[in-house]
């Protein structure tokens, strides 16, 4: 990969595919972070006398503008954070763009509208990605999030421009390596989240490169079922029984250890502040549900998280966002970010959730790296090469 930082940009027109997909309520934006991580790119490419011309998508308006994913607001409250004036064209492609990159100084930003306006964006049509590469002299793509996802303007025009990883991109990719492709053993992956069905891909891939795998979530339960262990009315996956075999097949060959819960917080009620018990697992009632580990667990995990050197996180381990179901997740961050801090271990974590319940248990600073990627965090787990970062492969 060809690091931006070794670019002469002085001048030139850079268009950098960002992922500036936040997350939005009422028309506001409710959480920055995405936008608060890329300031450090656009302010050293500033400085460097680049012309800046920010690309983007927001949600999924299906190939037609579709006005409440405009990244209007977006711009502005990038402009806010920068304390930078940041133009914004209407169109991320013709006469409207156009306008907008022509009249940039060197050192000014601007930003385009969704490319998922245009249909041929997700269809990666190389005539729009044509259309993109006409407002550049250079592409960057600081888009780790979205590099999963062969469009336009992530692949095709990577192909028609000297192509560059910006600096955002680098770092995670580089704190991944560090996690998965040569890890300072121990090394254990925590995998949460409700279903097996939507990680097989990531449960095979690290069931054969970890020395530890905790299952927690509804996707343990499923784990447990297999094993022939009654879980009431939890969250369960019969069909996946076969997969669950499977998994542990692959775990055993390669010498990973897979870790499920011993105790469980039951209840009866899937609501805030529902009455629970805990109860170890091979003892869930019959009318109740496991929603969180219990304190044996968290005991467990954390001594074995203790002896370990690398930590990888995706999922939390119970229903984090209704109380009281997220004191296991938050017990075992805890103890992850204080070994982080201590220098005891790198801790890697990722996906949507996941950052939530980090961000819950006021921890997502202290660890090693926390990914914002959602979707490109797990195929990038399922051991994928992402097209994105393919495409700057020359
Ligand atoms: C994300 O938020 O995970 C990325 O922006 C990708 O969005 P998408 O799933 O709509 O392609």
């Amino acid at each position: 990969l060809k690091d931006i930082a070794s670019a002469d940009v002085a001048e030139k027109r850079v268009l950098i595919r960002t992922d500036l997909n936040v997350p939005m309520a009422d028309g506001q934006i409710s959480d920055a972070t995405r936008i608060e991580r890329l300031l450090p790119t656009f302010r050293v490419l500033a400085s460097r006398g680049a012309k800046i011309v920010i690309l983007s998508h927001l949600g999924r308006p299906d190939g037609k503008p579709v006005a409440k994913y405009s990244l209007k607001p977006v711009a502005d409250k990038l402009a806010a954070m920068l304390g930078a004036t940041v133009a914004f064209a209407d169109d991320c492609v013709g006469p409207a763009a156009e306008a907008v990159v022509n009249a940039l100084e060197p050192g000014q930003i601007a930003m385009l509208e969704n490319v998922r306006f245009h249909k041929e964006e997700e269809e990666n049509d190389p005539a729009f990605a044509a259309e993109l590469a006409k407002l550049g002299d250079i592409y960057v793509n600081d888009a780790f999030s979205v590099s999963h996802r062969a469009h336009a303007s992530t692949e095709a025009v990577a192909h028609l421009l000297p192509a560059y990883a910006g600096p955002s991109l680098l770092a995670e990719i580089g704190a991944f390596k560090v996690a998965l492709d040569h890890p300072e053993r121990p090394v254990a992956a925590i995998v949460g989240g409700s279903k097996v069905s939507t990680k097989i891909a990531v449960l095979g891939n690290l069931a054969q490169k970890m020395d530890y795998l905790f299952i927690g979530g509804g996707m343990a339960n499923t784990f447990l079922y297999a094993d022939g262990v009654a879980v009431g009315k939890s969250l369960c996956e019969p069909n996946a029984i076969d997969t669950v075999k499977e998994i542990r097949a692959r775990a055993e060959a390669a010498g990973c250890k897979i870790l499920l819960p011993v105790d469980a917080v039951v209840a009866r009620e899937f609501k805030a502040n529902a009455e629970t018990e805990v109860v170890p697992v091979g003892e869930v009632p019959a009318d109740a549900m496991i929603l969180d580990i219990g304190p044996r667990s968290v005991a467990e995990f954390t001594g074995l998280i203790e002896r370990c050197k690398t930590l990888l996180w995706n999922g939390p381990v119970g229903a984090f966002e209704i109380p009281p179901f997220g004191e296991g997740t938050f017990a075992l961050a805890r103890e992850a970010a204080a070994l982080t801090q201590a220098g005891k271990i790198v801790t890697i974590a990722g996906g949507g959730d996941t950052v939530a319940a980090l961000n819950a248990a006021s921890v997502t600073d202290k660890f090693t790296y926390v990914s914002t990627a959602g979707g490109a965090f797990l195929e990038w787990l399922e051991g994928r090469t992402l097209p994105g970062v393919a495409a700057l492969i020359r």
